[in-house]
């Protein structure tokens, strides 16, 4: 794992927007996979201003929620059409279906999205406890997409996004770690202080299905790209 820490948020997006568009210049980046939640919107942001021409290249998302449609301001589908697709001519664009009558057989129907455009880069955040998509702590490190029972805490950290606390849908349908692990390269953001200990357990704990992201530990392409308060429990970093 590669870290590369910055003294803000902005600085590490523009790092992360710098390796996405030289990959997509190159003709590397075919498909390039995406993650939603606060962190990454400072990376939107440069994109859609930069005007790069991405009409030959395919993106697919990590999650939705359950029972929201793409109209809603709260799904994902809505954030991403609006901090991105709506601004961009990429080719195609996949998520996984929140609405579908047969959540299982979205499942299935989303891992065969996924085999058909393998992710060349993979943008992640980090939830508190670890998380990465919506897989939870003790989700296994074979899943492929799924549907997910939310916990407390992360339906917790997404009650800002809502306006009352029964709006926060308790599941989503995520890639799992497995899926997630398919990428040729990954690139995860963390920002803030209450990211730090996710951080740490990530780069420098056992690898363990109690946080999910210290899997990253076995890929072979990660960059972590965090500010200073994000990597200030890290042990390089502290002394
Ligand atoms: C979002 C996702 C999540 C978030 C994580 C951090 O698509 O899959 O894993 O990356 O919950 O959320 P923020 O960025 O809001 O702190």
């Amino acid at each position: 794992m590669k870290l590369l820490t910055y003294s803000t948020a902005v600085d590490a997006a523009e790092k992360a927007f710098d390796i996405i568009k030289d990959g997509i210049k190159n003709g590397s980046i075919r498909t390039l996979g995406l993650a939603t939640g606060g962190t990454p919107l400072k990376f939107y942001q440069k994109f859609r201003e930069s005007g790069l021409d991405v009409s030959q290249v395919s993106t697919v998302n990590l999650d939705e929620y359950v029972g929201l449609s793409a109209e809603d301001e709260n799904s994902y589908h809505y954030y991403m059409n609006s901090e991105l697709f709506s601004h961009m001519n990429f080719k195609e664009s996949f998520l996984p279906n929140g609405m579908a009558e047969d959540l299982e057989a979205e499942c299935l129907h989303y891992e065969s999205v996924l085999q058909k455009h393998p992710v060349d880069v993979q943008i992640l955040g980090i939830g508190e406890n670890g998380h990465i998509g919506f897989n939870e702590p003790g989700t296994s490190f074979d899943s492929l997409t799924h549907v997910v029972e939310l916990t407390e805490s992360t339906r917790e950290a997404n009650r800002r996004f809502f306006e009352k606390e029964e709006d926060v849908p308790t599941h989503a349908v995520s890639m799992g770690i497995q899926s997630i692990m398919a990428a040729k390269k990954i690139i995860l953001l963390a920002f803030g202080g209450n990211k730090a200990k996710a951080v740490k357990q990530m780069m420098e704990g056992n690898v363990d299905e109690s946080c999910p992201a210290s899997i990253l530990q076995k890929h072979s392409d990660v960059v972590i790209l965090a500010d200073t308060d994000a990597a200030s429990l890290l042990q390089a970093i502290s002394k």
